[in-house]
C-alpha cells in the first residue's frame, strides 16, 4: 500500500486530497498544527476507506520541522511514496503593515518547507522508482503580484516553477510532479485571512470551487505527470489572459481586485 504524506491537511484542499488519495487506496500521514481535526479526519478516513492514516502534528513554520517530521516518520518505520506540500495561509494586510514575523512564517510555511520536505523525501522516491508529488501553489502564481497581499503571488510563483524544475528532473524515475493552481475555492483560507466577508461580495458564487473537485483535478494530474495544473475553465481564461496582456494590463486587471477588496 503507497503512503502519501500530506501537509495542512486538517482542513479545505488538504483534508479533501487526504479522502481522495484513502479513495484511490493510498495510506496516508496527515500533518498540520490542530491534533484533534487531524485525529477526526484519521478516524472518518478509517471508517469510510479502510486506510490507516497516521496523525503527527507540526508547526512548519519552524525552520526545524520538515527535518523533525520525516525523522518522525522514519521512527515510526513509515516509507513516503507520495508528497503533498499543501499547507499554507496569506496575509492581505498590505507589505509595510504585517508583522514580518507573519511574512517570515508565510515564507517557512509556503516556500522553504517544501523545498525542504522534497529534498528529504523524493530521492527515496527515485531510488524506489515509484512517487507522487503536489505542490499546492495557486492561479495567483500565475497572475502579476496583487497589493495587500504582497508576497503570496511570488511564493506561488516560486511553487510552479519549482514544480516544472522537479518534473523536468523525475522524468523517467517513476516520480510524478504537479503544481496544483487553483482558484478561488471554499474553504478556511480565507476566514483565516480575515477577507470572508470582502471576497464574498466582490466574486460571484460560481467564481468558486469546492476543495473536492480541486483535489480530484489535483490527483487526476499527477497521476498523468502534468506538470501544472489549474482546476476550473474561467481559471484557465484568467492565466491565458494573464499570460497574453501586457504587463500594464495585466496589473490593471489585478489592481482592480485590490480594490474590489479595499485593501489599497
Ligand atoms: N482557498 C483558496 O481559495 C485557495 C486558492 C488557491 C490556493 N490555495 C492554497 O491551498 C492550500 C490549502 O489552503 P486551503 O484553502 O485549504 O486553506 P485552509 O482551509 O485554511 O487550510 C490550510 C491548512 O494549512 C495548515 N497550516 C497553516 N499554517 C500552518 C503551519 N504553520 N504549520 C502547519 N500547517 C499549517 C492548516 O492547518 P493548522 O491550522 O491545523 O495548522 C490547514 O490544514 C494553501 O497552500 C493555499 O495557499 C487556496
Amino acid at each position: 500500500m503507497p503512503t502519501i504524506l500530506i501537509t495542512g491537511a486538517s482542513a479545505g484542499i488538504g483534508a479533501a486530497l487526504a479522502r481522495v488519495y484513502a479513495e484511490k487506496g493510498w495510506d496516508l500521514i496527515l500533518t498540520a498544527r490542530r491534533e484533534a481535526a487531524l485525529t477526526a479526519l484519521a478516524e472518518e478516513i478509517w471508517k469510510t476507506h479502510g486506510q490507516t492514516a497516521t496523525v503527527i502534528t507540526a508547526d512548519l513554520a519552524d525552520p526545524n520541522a520538515p527535518a523533525q517530521l520525516v525523522a518522525a516518520i522514519t521512527e515510526r518505520g513509515l516509507t513516503v511514496d507520495g508528497l503533498i506540500n499543501n499547507a499554507g495561509f496569506s496575509r492581505t494586510d498590505g507589505f509595510l503593515t504585517t508583522d514580518p514575523a507573519a511574512h517570515d512564517a508565510m515564507l517557512q510555511v509556503m516556500l522553504l518547507a517544501p523545498v525542504a520536505l522534497s529534498r528529504l523525501l523524493m530521492p527515496g522516491m527515485v531510488q524506489r522508482g515509484f512517487g507522487r508529488i503536489i505542490n499546492v501553489a495557486s492561479l495567483a502564481g500565475h497572475m502579476p503580484a496583487t497589493g495587500g497581499d504582497t508576497l503570496y503571488g511570488p511564493i506561488k510563483s516560486f511553487l510552479i516553477k519549482a514544480s516544472q524544475g522537479l518534473w523536468l528532473e523525475a522524468r523517467g524515475t517513476g516520480v510524478h510532479v504537479t503544481a496544483l493552481c487553483p482558484g478561488y475555492t471554499l474553504t478556511e483560507f480565507h476566514d483565516v485571512n480575515g477577507s470572508r466577508e470582502e471576497v464574498s461580495a466582490a466574486y460571484p458564487a460560481w467564481m468558486w470551487q469546492t476543495a473536492e473537485h480541486v483535489a480530484r483535478v489535483g490527483y487526476e494530474a499527477c497521476e498523468a505527470n502534468r506538470p501544472q495544473v489549474t482546476p476550473g475553465a474561467m481559471n484557465n481564461v484568467m492565466k491565458a489572459l494573464a499570460k497574453l496582456l501586457p504587463n500594464g494590463a495585466a496589473l490593471k486587471m489585478v489592481g482592480g481586485h485590490a480594490e474590489r477588496l479595499d485593501r489599497l
